[in-house]
């Protein structure tokens, strides 16, 4: 154990506020950049006396590809930090959503190191608190997609996946990365179930993609330490693709030269892609994606493509049968 064990930088603050008093802090200062950029706009306005008022591009996060605080860059508010933690995909534990938060509350967390090796200049081996320090922390609201046709605004913290990776070094050959998730069946339930899934739960990318700045690996969210039922201590947020393909509880990063082959590929291959790229004109043989539900609205709305990250990731699949490539 190190010295740095137990710290939680740059959002020691946050830990220790209750959600509401965050959202309403958050909401604060939103509305004071957007008066300081109001008052900018009003002090260079003509002089006939006509003023501008705001507009959301003269907030500086509207240009992020991702909101910042408690609101996506499209101007949803994040669920609340209630829904997010007690309706969840984790079938190490179950596959009953609503049983995960109950059956994950005693998983032990810490101590906690990522290898990272494969085709890498410097395989290595971090510590979880190390890794909360070599690296700036940032927040960034994601929409998540579920394959299933649910969704979820997130106020995640973490770190862009691609910094970890450069500390290692890939070399040439690295084409892939693949992300294992943690194997403790004695504290895990669902991996008892050898019949249905092949544990553990393994997930991969192309590296280009591992690389792409919304990448990101998340370590807390609404300013809290990750709940163990969120994939604590750490788990990726791919807000491009459906949730499936953001592994929780990641233990082994591996660069390959070969697609790595994923636990939901294994487990039913005609019905989920190696991509699981969001995309509304491409249904899952049980599930439309032209639309889906937000947790806790009652109507659907439109899904949109990449899940409305399209200007970051689209070229990533210049030339690709989208339709074949899911
Ligand atoms: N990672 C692991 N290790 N095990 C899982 O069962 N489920 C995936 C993904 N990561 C899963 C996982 C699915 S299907 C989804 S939709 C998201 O986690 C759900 O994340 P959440 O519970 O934080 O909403």
């Amino acid at each position: 154990m190190n010295a740095r064990r137990r710290t939680w930088p740059q959002i020691a603050a946050s830990e220790i506020t209750p959600e509401h008093i965050y959202r309403s802090r958050r909401q604060f200062l939103r509305a004071a950049g957007a008066s300081i950029g109001a008052g900018l706009l009003v002090a260079c306005a003509p002089s006939d006396g006509s003023s501008a008022a705001p507009t959301p591009a003269a907030d500086a996060t509207s240009r992020l590809p991702y909101g910042v605080g408690t609101v996506d860059e499209l101007g949803k508010a994040a669920n609340s930090f209630e829904q997010i933690t007690t309706y969840n995909n984790y079938y190490e534990f179950s596959t009953g959503k609503e049983e995960v938060h109950t059956l994950a509350s005693g998983f032990k967390t810490e101590p906690w190191t990522v290898a990272v090796d494969g085709l890498v200049g410097k395989p290595q081996s971090f510590d979880i608190d190390d890794l909360r320090t070599m690296f700036d922390q940032e927040e960034r609201v994601y929409r998540l997609r579920c394959v299933e046709g649910w969704s979820m605004v997130i106020p995640w913290q973490g770190f862009a996946l691609s910094k970890l990776l450069k500390a290692v070094e890939p070399s040439a050959a690295a084409k892939f990365v693949r992300f294992e998730s943690v194997s403790r069946p004695e504290e895990m339930p669902g991996q008892n179930d050898i019949f249905s899934f092949q544990w553990p739960y393994v997930e991969a990318l192309r590296l280009d993609e591992a690389m792409n700045d919304l990448a990101l690996v998340v370590t807390g969210l609404y300013g809290k330490p990750l709940p163990a039922q969120n994939g604590a201590p750490l788990r990726l947020a791919l807000p491009w693709k459906y949730g499936f393909k953001s592994a929780k509880a990641i233990v082994k990063i591996t660069l390959t030269a070969e697609q790595p082959a994923t636990f939901w590929t294994t487990a039913n291959a005609a019905e989920y892609g190696f991509y699981g790229n969001v995309n509304p004109d491409v249904d899952h043989p049980r599930w439309s994606q032209r639309s889906e539900r937000r947790i806790g609205e009652l109507s659907r709305q439109r899904t949109l493509m990449f899940n409305g990250y399209e200007s970051s990731v689209a070229a990533l699949y210049q030339g690709m049968d989208l339709a074949v490539n899911y």
